[in-house]
């Protein structure tokens, strides 16, 4: 992208975050606002909060091939909870999202409660999570860094153990995405999202026979 398609892509960014953030207030709601953590400072390969584009969500989750309606989806690191509101409203059986970051979880579930949408918010480490095993749908926006998702991406497999199904992880804006490859997933497809100069890689890790 030239220096000034990027400006006028990030120009477009603000008048849209701004017209958001007015919005989301009127209603009673945050999701976009921005919020730093000190969580950066106590935890090793934390990334902070940043909101994933509704639109480009919606997207990204009609791109997977799975039944919605007999699928649970996890928001691995969901922060205020616009990916489970995005999953619910696709019609996903069962929604959660895990964060480290009591605040954002408060704030998550304060917006699911006023959009009376039932999501779980679970407070917890991905790299210590014991529950992978009840989601079929993995959504990752640049949490963590190498390491944990290394471990969490070995997690995710041997959850097949508890239940044995074909596993979709979903990864925006895929910096380490070469772990889930090491792991053996098999990289399906890979989506660009010219909002932002991103992409989106879908993985499998297949049912075992
Ligand atoms: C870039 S934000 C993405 C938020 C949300 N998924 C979205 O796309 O709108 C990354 C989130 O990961 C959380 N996070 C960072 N490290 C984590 C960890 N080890 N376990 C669980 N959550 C973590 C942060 O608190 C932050 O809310």
């Amino acid at each position: 992208m030239s220096q000034h398609e990027s400006l006028r892509v990030r120009g477009r960014r603000w008048v849209k975050f701004f017209g958001q953030y007015v919005d989301e207030r009127l209603h009673g709601l945050d999701f976009s606002l921005f919020y730093v953590s000190d969580l950066h400072r106590k935890v090793d390969e934390f990334h902070g909060y940043s909101m994933t584009d509704a639109g480009a969500m919606r997207k990204m989750l009609s791109a997977v091939p799975v039944a919605p309606a007999e699928s649970a989806f996890l928001d691995v690191g969901c922060g205020k909870g616009m990916c489970m509101r995005c999953a619910l409203e696709s019609g996903y059986a069962k929604v959660a999202g895990l964060d480290l970051d009591e605040h954002l979880l408060s704030i998550a579930r304060r917006n699911m409660e006023r959009l009376k949408l039932n999501a779980q918010c679970i407070q917890a480490n991905a790299a210590e999570f014991q529950g992978y095993g009840d989601y079929d749908v993995f959504y990752f926006y640049n949490p963590f860094g190498r390491s944990i998702f290394h471990q969490v991406a070995e997690k995710l497999i041997e959850s097949q153990k508890t239940r044995n199904r074909d596993i979709w992880v979903i990864y925006y804006h895929p910096v380490f995405g070469d772990e889930f490859e090491k792991s053996g997933y098999l990289l399906q497809k890979e989506l660009p999202d010219t909002t932002r100069d991103t992409v989106t890689r879908y993985y499998l890790y297949p049912k075992a026979a």
